[in-house]
């Protein structure tokens, strides 16, 4: 049985609105879209993930879904989503869409219903307490505030669950009308012909029917970020059935932000749940080489005896880019690049991390975002005139630092820049077994450095990563088997196609292989 695509694929995180606007309106919308495929097709991913573009208030930007089955109009129309599909296939991209199943909008018809009293036939889409308005049903605090997880409703007088903001209501999942609705909505865009879904928060959709009280020292932590309760496995599998019913190898990512790989090695099942899942402790790393080693390890660990395929995330468009964590450096952003490229799982790219951007620095009158998320969000620059390519108005939120130089136009231009290690990476990954699913051995290179050895029959490659900042002559097991293997690619272009010499610049990674590449 050949592998699954997506074992084997680097999937690319659009952020809609920041990345291409053709409507004049300083939001990017699904055109937009469809016109830089060109760019994904050159630099040579596989697929796509949108954030959402549905039908939304944008109280949470998209995450705040009033229509499951729709396209928000700042972004388009069914039709230019079906165009888009069918040119990003034309060109072997495959496309994911987000699912948002763990809250709808309160401007949702289904909860516009259910609050419109206790009697309402969707009253138990969502999830009521009794109690009286100064007193939280429980301990559960929300998510990008200090508020409790619930709502008042004066008009039925019952708090409702939200995890999130006020104007995203918790589904009551335990309702079987709600599974066959949301299960209507996977089949509504796997009709479609999308290749899967990236799922939102999917870890928080059963929840203990008690409700109770986190413990003391837990309770200042978003209820979202705990929430792992039994139920939500059955729901799981339930999805999984549905979506290996397609034919195609249709994926589900599951976004499950709980800081624990062990947590989250669970969301795989029995290979009967997930397909692949978000682990998010490698992301908030610092850049050092013993908490990533220890977070590689710990990954491989819970993963493997499962036969788990993990996930690589450095960037996405709820944290800060990593080139800005790690401090801004240029340097640093090409290492990671390697890394990430060249690690055993499935690696997601975020919009513009190929264009070595950092965050947008918003003045305090231009945020938007109730999570603070804004700088990570901010418009792509496409060209280096005033507009960077951008149609029109000033884009919704500012650029990003030195968008006259960091921009695709300038870089593409310029063989050396980040953007072309980015694609010399990809190119690279895709043309080697070893690297795309190979075995992962950790190797001994010395201090602050990363070694390990990808291998696939005849097919091996080797990768060293300095953290620190000086130069290094490698030791331990990996000076060896590297002296005899070639520069395949370098972050800083420094020996590429010569036998290696056994040093590694600051801040900087290389392949080897046996041969020129
Ligand atoms: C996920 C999304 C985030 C959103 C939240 C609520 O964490 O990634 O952007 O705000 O869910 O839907």
């Amino acid at each position: 049985m050949p592998e699954p695509w997506w074992k084997s694929a680097v999937i690319y995180q659009i952020y809609p609105r920041s990345f291409a606007d053709t409507g004049g309106d300083g939001v990017g919308d699904l055109r937009g879209i469809a016109d830089h495929l060109d760019h994904l097709a050159w630099l040579g991913v596989d697929a796509i993930w949108l954030s959402p573009i549905y039908p939304s208030p944008m109280a949470d930007f998209g995450y705040d879904v009033s229509d499951y089955c729709d396209i928000d109009p700042t972004f388009g129309t069914l039709a230019d989503f079906d165009d888009l599909l069918e040119r990003a296939h034309a060109a072997a991209i495959k496309v994911i869409v987000d699912w948002v199943p763990n809250h709808t909008s309160d401007q949702h018809p289904w909860f516009v219903e259910a609050r419109s009293s206790r009697q309402a036939p969707k009253r138990d889409w969502y999830v009521w307490r009794d109690g009286d308005p100064a007193t939280p049903p429980n301990n559960w605090r929300a998510a990008f505030s200090d508020e409790p997880a619930w709502t008042w409703d004066a008009a039925t007088e019952q708090w409702y669950l939200r995890l999130f903001l006020a104007e995203q209501p918790d589904l009551n999942w335990a309702n079987p009308e709600v599974v066959e609705a949301m299960h209507g909505v996977l089949r509504f865009w796997l009709d479609r012909g999308v290749d899967g879904f990236r799922m939102d928060v999917i870890h928080a959709l059963g929840k203990d029917p008690a409700l109770p009280d986190w413990p003391d020292e837990l309770a200042g932590i978003p209820a979202s970020a705990l929430n792992d309760h039994e139920s939500t496995h059955g729901i799981l599998r339930d999805l999984r059935r549905l979506l290996d019913g397609y034919p195609g190898d249709r994926m589900m990512v599951g976004e499950v932000y709980l800081l624990s790989t062990a947590k989250v090695a669970k969301y795989y099942g029995a290979g009967d749940e997930l397909h692949l899942a978000f682990n998010f402790p490698p992301l908030y790393a610092p850049w050092e080489a013993g908490p990533w080693k220890k977070r590689i390890d710990r990954t491989f660990e819970e993963l493997d005896p499962i036969g788990a395929w993990p996930t690589w995330v450095l960037s996405n468009h709820d944290n800060p880019r990593h080139r800005t964590r790690y401090g801004g450096s240029e340097a640093r952003a090409r290492a990671a690049a390697v890394l990430l490229l060249t690690m055993r799982g499935t690696p997601f790219l975020f919009q513009g991390e190929e264009f070595g951007l950092e965050d947008a620095v918003i003045p305090p009158e231009r945020v938007v975002d109730p999570g603070g998320r804004d700088g990570c969000r901010a418009p792509i620059p496409w060209t280096a005139d005033a507009d960077h390519g951008w149609s029109g108005r000033d884009p919704w939120l500012p650029w990003p630092p030195e968008p006259d130089a960091r921009n695709a136009a300038t870089l593409a231009a310029d063989s050396q820049s980040i953007l072309h290690l980015y694609r010399r990476l990809l190119a690279l990954r895709r043309a080697s077994p070893a690297l795309r699913l190979g075995s992962w051995q950790a190797l001994e290179a010395g201090p602050d450095t990363l070694a390990y050895r990808r291998a696939a029959g005849d097919d091996e490659r080797v990768v060293i990563l300095n953290y620190g900042d000086a130069p290094i002559a490698i030791e331990g097991s990996a000076a060896d088997t590297a002296r005899r293997l070639v520069v395949q690619v370098a972050s800083d272009g420094r020996g590429e196609g010569r036998l290696f010499d056994g040093t590694v610049a600051g801040s900087a990674a290389v392949v080897l292989g046996k041969g020129e590449t």
